[in-house]
């Protein structure tokens, strides 16, 4: 049994030959773990932080940014490009785990501009529905070119005003509450006022009534001298509601005329009862002329019945306003009360 032990135990040259190559090999088998295991942590086969792969990437998300850009050119609310870009320029120069995620940046990027476009269109739409049309202005003549919008009457016309002169509808308005110019001078009536009266009174005179004009244009001065003769003379209440104060005449415009029978200079409320002042009533309209200041509108007006004052507008214009049977304030919707 002993001698059985000793030789199990490696007495023999064999075994010990085997057992001297064992260890070598596990001596060597250490070494190259060792090897190893020192070239994977100090070797050189680590990749390169930016990879072809990475590149690719990049590129490849690059529509993902253009894609809003697009978006938002086709509507009028555009962001800069420069935005969408800077998450681009950013990816090419990130490794693979980071590009991941700005990848996921320039998609929320690409959303939320996205969202951002669209809200901005749909409120552009909201808006644009929501708003109501500017209202249809009014004229009863042609506009006055130049002038600019400045109110809209009681009654829809267009209040403008060009040189300080107002216009509604597009016609001038001087009564108390709109006021010419103090140097607004055309010298005389207009050559259209003129001619319109001149063919108004051929045609008076072949029907067989004779008038003319007693006071045609008066400038700023002459106007401002008869208002204040009016007030030494009867007193102020009574000069508000027969004259207008400086400024504020229709006289000034040279659109505007006092007529009286021939021969005659006195002009009262009896004139509405004389051949002419009848003829002139039912057709001055037909020239172009309106009566100014009717019976029972001095609230309105703001002066007293003068059956003598004729006001041109225009034919067109004047026969609309006779057929309204209302006064020119009435017809557009404005006040005449002098500013406060
Ligand atoms: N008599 C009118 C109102 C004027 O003075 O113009
Ligand atoms: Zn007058």
């Amino acid at each position: 049994m002993e001698r059985n032990r000793r030789f199990r135990r490696g007495d023999n040259p064999g075994d010990r030959l085997l057992a001297v190559l064992a260890v070598i090999l596990a001596v060597a088998v250490i070494v190259i773990l060792v090897l190893m295991m020192v070239e994977n942590r100090f070797g050189t086969k680590r990749p390169p932080e930016n990879t072809g792969t990475a590149e690719v990437s990049a590129t490849e998300a690059g529509p993902e940014t253009d894609e809003p850009s697009g978006t938002a050119g086709e509507s009028d609310v555009s962001a800069p490009d420069s935005t969408a870009e800077e998450p681009s320029s950013a990816e090419v120069t990130t490794a693979d785990p980071t590009e991941k995620q700005t990848t996921e940046a320039v998609t929320t990027a690409a959303e939320t501009k996205d969202e951002t476009t669209k809200a901005a269109v749909t409120t552009a739409e909201e808006t644009s529905a929501g708003t109501e049309a500017p209202p249809t202005l009014r004229y009863l003549t042609s506009p006055v070119e130049g002038a600019v919008l400045v109110g809209v009457s009681d009654n829809g016309f267009a209040i403008e005003e060009k040189d300080g002169i107002t216009y509604v509808g597009g016609v001038l308005i001087a009564n108390k509450t709109y006021s010419l110019p103090a140097n607004y001078d055309p010298g005389d009536l207009t050559e259209e006022a003129r001619a319109a009266f001149n063919a108004m009174q051929e045609a008076g005179r072949q029907a067989g009534v004779y008038f003319k004009i007693q006071s045609g244009y008066r400038d700023y001065a002459l106007q401002k001298s008869l208002y204040e003769n009016y007030v030494y003379w009867y007193g102020y209440a009574y000069a508000e509601e027969y004259s207008a104060h400086p400024g504020h005449s229709e006289h000034q415009s040279g659109l505007a005329m006092d007529i009286n029978q021939d021969g005659t200079w006195t002009l009262d409320e009896t004139f509405e009862n004389t051949a002419e002042g009848k003829w002139l009533a039912e057709h001055c309209h037909e020239y172009g002329y309106i009566l100014r200041y009717m019976k029972g509108k001095t609230g309105v007006t703001g002066y007293i019945y003068e059956p003598w004052h004729f006001r041109y507008i225009g034919v067109e214009a004047a026969k609309k306003v006779a057929e309204s049977g209302l006064t020119l304030e009435e017809y557009f919707g404005i006040t005449s009360v002098y500013p406060e």
